[in-house]
């Protein structure tokens, strides 16, 4: 009822505006700014333990597998271990190698999800170290695991997943900080990352006070057949989770594509109807992003670029700008306007957004 939803109009909108207080909520407690790390004590993992992971590997799926992307990400750039993800379903049916060396982390918002649930069994069956990373307190996912860290996004109701995603991307950048302090990360570089991290929930709030500017681009998206999305390294997994999003919740076909493959095939399809959302993170690859926006526009394609540098973007026609917290944690905050920009088309479209059709909240079944 109304009561619930706070005033917003359905609980996608509230569970995006709770986002700067869910990220507090899985920050708490959890970072130490003076020796610049990070502590995760349900981990139940040593400083000698830590240092002796060789491997992390994020397992989840949809959002969740987008999510243990950006973690993938983290981990190694900050710790320099080798990382990445994959969708649950596909490493539990392909007979994996289980390495002991591995953390492998089960990603999940529900903690009931069918193939995530079973890939921890199997990965416990085969001797694999697993732990959680899991919203829902009590969860199957949650129960299997032995170890993890919960995600505190507080209770998601609409289908597509928003908060518990943020929070996701925010626990494994704690993992990433933790593992990199035990390793190569240095104390001012630790600091820098605690900072920036312990300053998001802030960042997150400037973002969604651009909303009415994201919503006034929705049109765009509302009358299109087809939206790539395209980023390169830190906005790759971003790119990704924002066709979802707007796929799942307005049904318009909606492609993520890395941006450096645009020219070796993808680039045939852009034309003047297909608008592209080009995610230029601030970092050393800006200018080549700014090069793929060339590429589309010299095809006639409408480009909105999403970025949080103050770069100048002529080849766009629209620059939803962002704050940054530092390159690292950029796919954090380029997330959310695009949840905004699904959000938006598919509130013009008229689509029921807590409910989109065919989706369940929660695969608890194959
Ligand atoms: C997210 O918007 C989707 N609804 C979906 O991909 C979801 O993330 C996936 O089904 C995994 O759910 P879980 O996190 O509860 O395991």
């Amino acid at each position: 009822g109304d009561y619930e939803l706070g005033g917003h109009p359905d609980f996608m909108a509230k569970e995006i505006a709770e986002q700067p207080e869910a990220a507090q909520r899985v920050l708490r407690g959890r970072l130490d700014e003076r020796l610049g790390t990070a502590r995760l004590d349900g981990l139940r993992l040593t400083a000698r333990e830590l240092r002796g992971i060789r491997r992390v590997k994020f397992l989840g799926c949809g959002s969740a597998y987008y999510a243990g992307q950006v973690g993938a990400g983290l981990v190694e750039e900050l710790a320099r271990v080798p990382a990445d993800a994959e969708p649950a379903a596909e490493f539990r049916y392909r007979n994996p190698v289980v390495d002991p060396d591995c953390l492998y982390i089960a990603v999940s918002q529900s903690g009931e999800t069918a193939d995530t649930l079973a890939t921890v069994e199997e990965l416990q069956r085969k001797g694999g170290r697993v732990a959680g990373a899991v919203n829902v307190v009590g969860s199957a996912i949650a129960r299997e695991c032995d170890s993890g860290v919960f995600l505190h996004a507080g209770p998601e109701i609409s289908v597509a997943s928003t908060k518990a995603f943020t929070n996701m991307t925010l626990a494994f950048a704690l993992l990433a900080l933790t593992l990199g302090r035990v390793r190569d990360l240095s104390l001012g570089e630790g600091r820098r990352i605690a900072r920036a991290l312990a300053e998001l929930p802030e960042r997150i709030g400037q973002v969604l006070a651009e909303e009415d500017r994201i919503a006034s681009l929705a049109g765009r998206f509302a009358d299109a057949q087809h939206v790539f999305y395209l980023g390169r390294v830190r906005g790759w997994p971003v790119a990704r989770e924002g066709a979802q999003k707007l796929k799942e919740i307005s049904y318009v076909h909606a492609e993520a594509y890395q941006s450096s493959e645009l020219k070796h095939g993808p680039l045939a399809l852009v034309d003047a109807a297909m608008p592209s959302v080009v995610l230029i993170p601030d970092d050393e690859l800006a200018v080549k992003n700014l090069g793929t926006i060339e590429q589309i526009r010299a095809r006639g394609g409408p480009v909105v670029a999403v970025t949080t540098t103050g770069l100048a973007v002529p080849g766009a026609e629209e620059v939803v700008r962002v704050p940054t917290a530092g390159p690292e944690l950029d796919p954090v905050l380029l997330t959310i306007p695009l949840q905004l920009l699904a959000y938006h088309t598919a509130r013009k479209l008229g689509r029921d957004i807590d409910k989109p059709r065919n989706l369940a909240k929660s695969v608890t079944v194959e």
